[in-house]
C-alpha cells in the first residue's frame, strides 16, 4: 500500500521526537507522533523508570498528553524504534490505550524508519475490541 504523505510526515515527526527517549534501562528508543482532526500533531516518547515497571511507552505518553490538553478527536498514530532492524509494533497495553480513545478505522504507522514501515489499522492489531458497552 502507498503511504499518504500526511502518515509519512506523522511518522517523521516520531522519529525526530524519539532522540527525546528516556531510556537508559533499555537504551531502546521510541518515539510516537498522534495526528488529531484539526491537523495538530502531538508527540511522546517512552520514559523508563528504574523500577522497570513503571516504564510508560511513547505511544501512552503521547495519548496522555493529548488528553490532559483536551485532545481526543485522533485519526491516525505512528510509532518510529529507531534503535530497531525492523518495524516494532504497539505493545498490548498500548492497543488498549489506543482502543479506549481511536475507533477501529484509525491509521496506525510503525517503523524503524521511513523505509521500513507497516502501515495498519487499529482493526487489525487490535479486533475483538471489547468492553465498549461500559462507557457512559
Ligand atoms: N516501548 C514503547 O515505548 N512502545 C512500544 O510499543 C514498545 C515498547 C518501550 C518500552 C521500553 O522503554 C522499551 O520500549 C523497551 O521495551
Amino acid at each position: 500500500m502507498e503511504i499518504s504523505s500526511k502518515l509519512l510526515n506523522l511518522f517523521n515527526e516520531a522519529e525526530k521526537i524519539a532522540k527525546k527517549a528516556y531510556a537508559p534501562y533499555s537504551n531502546f528508543r521510541v518515539g510516537s507522533a498522534i495526528l488529531l482532526d484539526d491537523g495538530t500533531v502531538i508527540t511522546g516518547v517512552n520514559v523508563e523508570n528504574r523500577s522497570y515497571g513503571l516504564t510508560n511507552c511513547a505511544e501512552r505518553t503521547a495519548i496522555y498528553k493529548a488528553v490532559s490538553e483536551g485532545k481526543k478527536n485522533f485519526v491516525a498514530i505512528a510509532i518510529a524504534t529507531p534503535d530497531a532492524d525492523y518495524p516494532v509494533s504497539p505493545c498490548g497495553a498500548c492497543r488498549q490505550v489506543i482502543s479506549e480513545f481511536m475507533k477501529q478505522e484509525t491509521e496506525i504507522v510503525f517503523g524503524s524508519n521511513k523505509d521500513n514501515l507497516v502501515l495498519t489499522k487499529l482493526s487489525e492489531v487490535y479486533p475483538f475490541d471489547a468492553l465498549h458497552e461500559l462507557k457512559k
